[in-house]
């Protein structure tokens, strides 16, 4: 595998393939079996594999977990090694963002609801990450996951507002054995917080089990998550919504083909989100 930091160094690495198909599977890095599920699906489907780790300042608020966001590039590269990736990206702020940058790409709407409501700067700059990837790379595939459903969504828009000519894999949710959605900031959850974001899983659970039993209404789908996400104290809710899968607005009835139940709660200064949809982003 080589390490490239430099993106000039990684354009030249990838003129010398030119004609092989490249998969891109962008990351913020302390990888997870969550990130090994897209790079497996990439390994599949393309004959280079580029990863992307960079923690994006752009796409923090600033009183976000910016600085303290894990991360562990030894262990990450030793990992994707031996997964058989080609190229470990892993530029740094500067190189990204040098002096007097000023471009910035916004999905209107989509942005703004869920998780753009409290994080109202995050999606800007991830599609702007995003897209100055795409264009470094320059890949016939992308992989994101369905764990953050709002960003696959957001980024499929994008793809075709702005005519990239890319196509966009969304994978499923990988969980941990107790049901948690395999995330890197799972790792700042104690003991006690880790038990209370269960009932995240378990209430997402029992809501789909509600809906596969013929209950269509919004409302009552969403009290009912409401509620067990009560039960412990340590949660803060953040939101439970019931959205069209495309565009994302509030749906009173449930459609089977077309609906994201999403959830974001809070455990301390811990911020994690879980969902389930109905059909295909
Ligand atoms: P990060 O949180 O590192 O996630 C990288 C990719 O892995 C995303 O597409 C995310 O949806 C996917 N992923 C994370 N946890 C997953 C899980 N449990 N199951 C399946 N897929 C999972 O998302 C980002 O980074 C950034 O916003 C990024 C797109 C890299 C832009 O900076």
């Amino acid at each position: 595998m080589r390490i490239i930091k430099k993106i000039d160094d990684l354009k030249k690495e990838l003129f010398t393939l030119m004609g092989k198909k490249i998969g891109l599977i962008p990351t913020m890095g302390y990888i997870h079996e969550g990130h090994l599920s897209l790079i497996e699906q990439s390994i599949r489907e393309n004959d280079i594999n580029v990863v992307s780790i960079f923690v994006n300042p752009s796409q923090f608020g600033p009183n976000e977990d910016f600085n303290a966001y894990p991360r562990d590039m030894e262990r990450d590269s030793k990992l994707l090694e031996e997964r058989r990736v080609d190229i470990l990206f892993s530029p740094d702020s500067g190189e990204m963002y040098p002096e007097n940058f000023s471009t910035f790409v916004e999905v209107e709407k989509l942005s703004k609801v869920l998780c753009g409501r409290s994080r109202p700067i995050h999606f800007r700059g991830v599609c702007t990450v995003v897209l100055k990837l795409f264009n470094i790379v320059k890949p016939e595939n992308v992989y994101f996951g369905a764990k953050d459903a709002q960003q696959a969504v957001i980024i499929k828009r994008m793809k075709e507002d702005l005519n990239l000519d890319i196509s966009i894999k969304v994978m499923p949710i990988v969980r941990d054995e107790d049901g948690l959605a395999l995330s890197s900031r799972n790792k700042y959850l104690s003991k006690e917080e880790r038990e209370a974001a269960l009932l995240m899983p378990e209430a997402l659970k029992e809501a789909n089990m509600l809906i596969n039993n013929g209950l269509f209404e919004a409302n009552k789908i969403r009290e009912k998550i409401v509620r067990e996400l009560k039960k412990n104290k340590c949660i803060k809710i953040d939101y439970v919504e019931i959205v069209n899968l495309k565009t994302l607005e509030s749906l009173d009835k449930i459609d089977n083909n077309n609906t994201l139940v999403a959830v974001a709660i809070k455990l301390g200064e811990t911020r994690l989100i879980d969902n389930f949809i109905l059909g295909e982003i």
